[in-house]
């Protein structure tokens, strides 16, 4: 089979993201020229790889039998690829790591001080939330990520190093602020704005409600915390977020936390990559990097539930 890695490339990031826009937009090419790869593929296998349906695209058995072989030949590469980095010295190299949205308020501070120990190195950073950072990972697009627990059935691994204690908060001038400890019933009579479907906090605050037999009033959803934050600022209702996300907001008190029954919802961070992934010696160091040193220089923060 006359197959370029080129072509595998190219398919790779189509059928992952089931987009041909998004595939050409991550590889810096022309829709069209996604397209002709593509169709050269379909030619040599012989068979069609994508099926269309309305307007989306979706792998027919074909495509997903090649997307399995895609994948392996990929990561095998970039196995090659950190191999003789290595082999070389660790001489300069790129790492690519992902962070979930919310551990973006301290991720980007870590990277800051560890690329200041690793200068020669060139990083990029990618922040989105959890299901879009679970599909970076499965298709093999960074190299690591920081995130809450992964789901088991993924092919990953992960490591926990710090605590994410989430958290309920409320305007100022909210009736509740200072009352405490306030029982779940009497949360469920506020109204909440939420996250997005797919955010690793939504899915924890549903999971804690469900289990404790609440059903909360959810009216606005927001797909940033940043956006909930300014949400509940302005009184459209309570919100539940990770206490790394309010640095600012508890010190220029536009926001508290309120002293709620069974908060904070203790969370964990991971760093996470995928099973046998032969990491570079720069994603291997800031591995240990993060396991080692991210909960103490954190905690030097001065955050903690019930500030
Ligand atoms: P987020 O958080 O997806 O809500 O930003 C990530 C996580 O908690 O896993």
């Amino acid at each position: 089979m006359n197959v370029t890695v080129r072509m595998l490339r190219v398919f790779e990031a189509v059928a992952s993201h089931l987009s041909f826009t998004r595939a050409a937009k991550l590889l810096h090419l022309s829709q069209p020229a996604v397209s002709m790869q593509i169709k050269q593929l379909e030619e040599i296998v012989g068979l069609p790889l994508f099926e269309h349906l309305g307007k989306k695209i979706y792998l027919t058995e074909a495509g997903r039998e090649v997307y399995h072989y895609a994948r392996g030949i990929g990561q095998l590469l970039g196995d090659m690829e950190a191999a003789i980095t290595a082999l070389r010295g660790g001489a300069r190299g790129k790492l690519d790591i992902a962070v979930a949205s919310t551990a973006n308020y301290f991720g980007t501070r870590l990277l800051a001080i560890f690329s200041r120990r690793h200068g020669e190195f060139t990083y990029r950073l990618s922040v989105t939330n959890r299901q879009a950072l679970l599909q970076q990972l499965q298709s093999n697009e960074v190299d690591l990520a920081i995130m809450g627990q992964p789901p088991a059935e993924l092919d990953l691994v992960a490591e926990p190093f710090m605590e994410n204690p989430l958290v309920v908060i409320a305007a100022p001038d909210h009736p509740l602020v200072g009352k405490g400890p306030i029982e779940l019933r009497r949360l469920a009579e506020e109204t909440f704005v939420v996250r997005e479907q797919g955010s690793g906090t939504r899915i924890a605050m549903e999971r804690f409600f469900e289990h404790t037999g609440i059903v909360p009033h959810t009216r606005v959803e927001l797909s940033s915390n940043e956006a909930i934050k300014q949400a509940v600022q302005a009184g459209l209702g309570l919100g539940v977020v990770s206490i790394h996300t309010l640095e600012l907001e508890l010190e220029t008190d536009r926001l508290r936390i309120l002293d709620a029954e069974g908060f904070p919802i203790m969370r964990h961070w991971y760093v996470v990559f995928r099973k046998g992934k032969r990491l570079s010696p720069i994603a291997g160091a800031f591995k240990d990097f993060v396991l080692r040193e991210a909960s103490t220089l954190m905690s030097a923060s001065r955050l903690s539930p019930g500030t």
